[in-house]
């Protein structure tokens, strides 16, 4: 199955990536997961990213679908409070690259502020003045600030496992608060994709934990869910959501 224009995580070597030039940004739509310099970092920014366990949903499925997934799963445990997990049979992440994967400001979508002015100048749009503007145009990507898997290790503890596509066997690692590794990466059994764990929301934050677990909340929060599921099998006909 394909989806209308699948974005591509691109496994190329560290050497192709630097070889390639900056123009076929938007062929390949993504690159090398790495840190964004810290200059591009503070102007993209926009705080706390995951204030839900909608929010969190909504972030992990724009992931797997940047990755070009076409069939994703989402399954949450006590409305999510207890475990939100996303599978995806995305191009997933390689194992080296893993590590990185929640650190705050690391994204594989963008390497500096040139990129986006070159891809929208490559669709003839000049005139941005903020990521708002950029945000409101349609990107090759749902996301580039690499704040959301950060902002969900701030939020509870986070799990990721993937296998890119050329890789053997797929790797799992756990971050901690901070959005780093916080135990060695271990080998995974798994097709092609990306698992993304992220439980016991709140945990951290009891006043907010409490107001989750009211069950009017619950029943909103899977409402909204819901919804958002929903929408982006709209935009993605093509996309199946268990
Ligand atoms: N489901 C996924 N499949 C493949 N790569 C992923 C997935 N989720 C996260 N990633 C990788 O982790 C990086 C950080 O994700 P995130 O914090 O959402 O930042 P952003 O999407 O803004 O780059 C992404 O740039 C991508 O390289
Ligand atoms: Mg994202």
């Amino acid at each position: 199955m394909q989806i209308a224009k699948p974005l591509i995580w691109c496994p190329l070597s560290k050497a192709t990536a630097t070889a390639m030039s900056h123009d076929s940004m938007e062929a390949t739509g993504a690159g090398i997961l790495c840190a964004l310099p810290p200059s591009t970092a503070l102007r993209i920014s926009s705080g706390q990213v995951i204030t839900s366990v909608s929010s969190a949903v909504k972030e992990m499925l724009e992931n797997a679908l940047d990755a070009g997934a076409d069939a994703v799963e989402v399954r949450l445990e006590e409305f999510g409070l207890d475990k939100i997990v996303v599978q995806d049979n995305g191009g997933g992440i390689r194992r080296e690259e893993l590590p990185l994967a929640a650190a705050r400001h690391c994204t594989s979508k963008i390497k500096d502020l040139e990129d986006l002015s070159r891809y929208l100048s490559s669709v003839e749009y000049r005139s941005f003045q903020s990521v708002y503007d950029i945000a409101s145009f349609r990107l090759s990507s749902y996301g580039f600030r690499g704040e959301a898997l950060s902002s969900c290790c701030e939020m509870g503890q986070v799990e990721v496992a993937s296998r890119a596509e050329g890789e053997d066997v797929g790797a799992r690692v756990s971050f901690d608060q901070q959005g780093k590794v916080s135990c060695p990466v271990r080998s995974a059994p798994m097709n092609r994709g990306t698992t993304v764990t992220l439980a016991g929301i709140f945990s951290r934050l009891p006043v907010r934990r409490k107001v989750a677990e009211r069950t009017a909340k619950k029943k909103e929060e899977l409402k909204k869910v819901e919804r958002i599921c929903m929408a982006f099998a709209i935009i993605r006909p093509k996309l199946r959501q268990d």
